[in-house]
């Protein structure tokens, strides 16, 4: 295992140590409410991907791969909707919690070593990832990593990966995440062997009314305006000079 997989096992077995909600996004969130706001637009953006197509091939997708899974914030949405889910993750005190949190459904969590993935071919029909593929700084690796998921792929399965993206590429200060632009995103998913359908922005990372949210003073009820005025706002400006977004990707096999 490379050296930098094992500092980013060790950064997110470490952060195992918070509540579940706070662990997996932002961990100053003490609160909670900034994580579960952005774990709110996660979920609907797979939930909107995967019933889009559903409904278009009248064939459902059943079994559901949660890469990266954390502590099984996405994966229970899921499993609430009636699909089966696969977790995968490097953090064996996330893959815990997401197994307590998610007990009662028919689900399975495993560890993995973070560049391969121990699933037979064609034995998922869709794969969602949310805040992963950011971690493996080495293209090689992430290429990889995707080969073997679309491997695990049925035919005619559907990916929708959600990671940050800036207008250039650059690592994050502490040198953990990679920013890649969305043209590399894309390049990343076709070097794998991907069909990209769809790329939207979700939302960008400094919008200002995110961090009333985190005060805890603003109704969930007016969440949904709060996403449309984020919505309206990354589709005027794409990427601020200034910020990161939370990109969507749709694809294929
Ligand atoms: C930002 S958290 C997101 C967790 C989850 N996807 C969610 O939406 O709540 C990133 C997760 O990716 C996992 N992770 C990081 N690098 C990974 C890799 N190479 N393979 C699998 N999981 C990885 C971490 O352990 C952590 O659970």
């Amino acid at each position: 295992m490379s050296d930098y997989i094992v500092r980013i096992r060790r950064h997110w077995e470490s952060l195992s140590q918070l509540d579940p909600d706070t662990s997996i996004i932002d961990p100053n969130d003490r609160r909670g409410e900034k994580n579960r706001y952005i774990a709110w637009l996660r979920d609907r953006a797979f939930k909107a991907a995967l019933t889009r197509v559903d409904a278009d091939g009248a064939d459902r997708f059943e079994v559901v791969l949660d890469y990266g899974c954390g502590s099984g914030s996405a994966s229970l949405p899921l499993l609430r909707d009636g699909r089966v889910v696969v977790g995968i993750d490097i953090a064996q005190g996330l893959l815990a919690q997401a197994a307590r949190r998610c007990a009662t459904y028919p689900c399975i969590f495993a560890r993995s070593d973070g560049v391969s993935l121990p699933l037979r071919r064609s034995s998922v029909d869709a794969v969602v990832t949310y805040g992963v593929l950011i971690y493996l700084l080495d293209d090689a690796d992430a290429e990889q990593l995707l080969r073997e998921i679309r491997a695990s792929m049925r035919p005619g399965a559907l990916i929708v990966i959600i990671e940050q993206a800036k207008r250039r590429h650059g690592l994050s200060n502490d040198g953990i995440k990679v920013f890649r632009t969305p043209a590399e995103w894309k390049a990343l998913l076709e070097a794998a062997g991907f069909v990209v359908d769809r790329t939207a922005i979700m939302r960008s990372g400094r919008f200002p009314l995110v961090p009333l949210i985190r005060t805890g003073i603003v109704p969930r009820a007016l969440w949904p305006l709060i996403a449309m005025l984020e919505g309206w706002f990354v589709r005027a400006v794409g990427i601020p000079p200034w910020d990161y977004v939370d990109l969507v990707l749709e694809a294929h096999s």
